[in-house]
């Protein structure tokens, strides 16, 4: 059982929130263009953001490598769906949320097409370094030129907690970013609490980014 496997049986998903996320809320006119139809939401776990999109556009369309989190989130929002194979990913369909189950590495644009939005929280900073910059490239395949990414990283002393989430520094987006369109920071926000601080953190910085693709 790989590691995310295991996370999402024994239910250590912490990252997972009970409400659509702020900076989705803050920045979504950022994010959404005025003919935005489809929003891509990669490592998508079972997030109420999904729902949250989908209310606002034609079709939102996740990828998540864990089938209980997939299956999870038709079940707790109450939503029918069928399930198709698509190359080496099963695809759950419903009328607005589509999930690509499977290793968002093997799920290719001409799958899915290519979108105007992608929304990324949680996602690169469940990304081991060595493989973040494949992860960025394959991310910006399914981008469209003119195309917007909502990105929100963590920045903290990554020798002080082992991840995932591991720490992104505003330098290293910039690196892997910035080749493919401009890059804007929107916010970056101090996240210190009393859990994080137990964990040996002296300090912690969640950043989130906006890149409109050349
Ligand atoms: C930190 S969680 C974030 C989930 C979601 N974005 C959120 O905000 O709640 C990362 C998710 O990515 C999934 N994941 C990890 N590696 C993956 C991969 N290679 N392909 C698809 N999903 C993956 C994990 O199972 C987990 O649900």
């Amino acid at each position: 059982m790989n590691q995310w496997e295991a996370r999402w049986q024994e239910g250590r998903i912490g990252f997972h929130l009970p409400a659509v996320n702020t900076y989705l809320l803050r920045y979504s006119a950022e994010l959404l263009q005025q003919d935005t139809e489809r929003v891509f939401v990669p490592l998508c776990g079972k997030t109420l953001d999904l729902n949250w999109l989908a209310a606002r556009t034609q079709k939102v369309v996740g990828v998540e490598l864990v089938e209980k989190a997939v299956a999870d989130f038709y079940q707790e929002n109450e939503l029918s769906y069928t399930i198709q194979q698509s190359g080496n990913l099963r695809l759950f369909c419903n009328t607005e949320i589509d999930l690509y189950q499977g290793d968002f590495f093997e799920l290719f644009s001409e799958q899915t097409d290519t979108f105007k939005a992608i929304y990324d929280r949680g996602s690169i900073v469940a990304i081991e370094q060595s493989e973040r910059q494949k992860y960025v490239e394959h991310l910006m395949s399914f981008l469209e030129p003119g195309g917007r990414l909502l990105l929100v990283s963590l920045e903290y002393k990554q020798e002080q907690m082992s991840g995932p989430p591991y720490s992104v520094s505003r330098e290293e987006i910039e690196m892997l970013c910035s080749p493919f369109g401009s890059l804007q920071l929107l916010e970056s926000c101090d996240i210190l609490d009393e859990r994080l601080l137990k964990k040996g953190l002296d300090g912690i910085l969640e950043c989130v980014f906006l890149l409109q693709k050349h």
